[in-house]
C-alpha cells in the first residue's frame, strides 16, 4: 500500500529502511522523501515506522536469544529472558 503518494514511498520501502537502520520520521523523510510535499502522509508514515520499528525490535529479540542459547549450549536452568 502507499503510504506517501507524493513520492510513491510504500510500506515495504519503509520496512526496508527500518531494516537498513532508520528509526526516525527524519531517516524516512531524508532517505525517502516521507513528508517533504504535502506532508498529508505524516500520520500514516509514523504509524508504519512504529510498526516496522516493532516487528524489527521482536526479530532482534528473537535473535539474542537463539545466540544466548547458542552461546549456553542450551544449559539447564538457563532461561533467557526476551525483553
Ligand atoms: S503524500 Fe507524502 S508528501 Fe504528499
Amino acid at each position: 500500500m502507499y503510504i506517501c503518494v507524493c513520492n510513491a514511498v510504500t510500506e515495504r520501502h519503509i520496512e526496508h529502511a527500518v531494516k537498513q537502520g532508520a528509526r526516525r520520521m527524519r531517516d524516512l523523510r531524508q532517505n525517502l522523501g516521507v513528508t517533504t510535499e504535502c506532508n498529508r502522509c505524516a500520520t500514516c508514515a509514523k504509524q508504519c515506522l512504529n510498526s516496522a520499528l516493532e516487528r524489527s525490535d521482536a526479530a532482534q529479540d528473537s535473535l539474542a536469544v537463539r545466540a544466548l542459547q547458542a552461546l549456553t549450549g542450551g544449559a539447564p536452568g538457563f532461561e533467557p529472558q526476551a525483553s
